[in-house]
């Protein structure tokens, strides 16, 4: 039985002042929806604060991005250990970074290795474009980002991670993929490339996502799919009324 695990990927929204109104708005709330993992994934700034007004509870808290080196001269990078003292969790590898900072199944692949030798549960996007989706290479495309971006991870390992399917054409644009599109290549491809690289067993303990223009009214329906275990949420997760409602969605599928 996986735990549903609902994130909210805040992207490049609010400031510490205005993080902290919404935490404060969302705490009630959450804090009522026990039975699966909520995180919070804010931008860096306001990393420090939210620990602290979260202490105590069992709201979750996590980067968008890191580095994988452990310290040196990167300007304007942040290091694993740096996330680790406030997170739990890092996004690893979202369209965004691949699309407009060059990342590769190489270095989300370095990351994802980097997170967890400091204790960070990485979720690690995957994901086609528009193009690449009606070209048909949505298959080929995953499968590849889910073996190279997490080759040779231990299986103990491998076992912690979340992964967030999300088509590209679905985020930020109101599409979203059918809950039956994204079951069908959250189920195929995604836990099929993960039994291909950790065996069955562990493929069937990994929590997968999706993510693409989630809303209160779409979350009960594609949560309801046997291989989507929750969702990472963008605009959707900036307003309290909204985040909480997806939230509950998720615990709904366990009644
Ligand atoms: P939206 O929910 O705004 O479509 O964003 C999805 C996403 O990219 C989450 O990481």
């Amino acid at each position: 039985m996986r735990k549903p695990f609902v994130a909210g990927n805040w992207k490049m929204n609010k400031t510490v002042e205005q993080a902290s109104l919404l935490v404060a708005d969302l705490l009630p709330g959450l804090q009522t929806i026990e039975k699966i993992d909520r995180v919070l994934c804010p931008p860096f700034p306001s990393l420090m604060v939210i620990s602290q007004m979260i202490a105590g509870t069992a709201i979750g808290l996590g980067a968008q991005n890191m580095h994988w080196e452990d310290s040196g001269a990167y300007t304007g990078e942040t290091a694993p250990a740096m996330v680790k003292e406030f997170c739990e969790y890092v996004i690893i590898g979202h369209s965004e970074r691949r699309g407009y900072f060059g990342e590769t199944d190489e270095t989300v692949n370095k990351k994802v290795k980097a997170a967890f030798a400091v204790g960070l549960t990485p979720i690690v996007c995957v994901g086609e474009t528009l193009e690449e989706n009606e070209a048909g290479k949505t298959a080929a495309i995953v499968k590849r980002e889910v073996l190279e971006g997490l080759k040779e991870l231990a299986s103990s390992d491998a076992q912690k991670l979340v992964i967030a399917y999300e088509p590209i054409w679905a985020i930020g644009t109101g599409k979203t993929a059918s809950a039956e599109q994204a079951e069908e290549i959250i189920a195929k491809i995604v836990r099929g490339s993960l039994a291909e690289s950790f065996g069955a067993e562990v493929a069937d303990t990994i929590r997968i996502l999706y993510g693409g223009s989630v809303k209160g009214s779409n979350a009960a329906e594609i949560f309801s799919m046997p291989n989507i275990d929750g969702g990472l949420i963008g605009g959707a997760s900036l307003k309290a009324d909204d985040f909480i409602k997806i939230c509950q969605a998720a615990e709904g599928t366990l009644e």
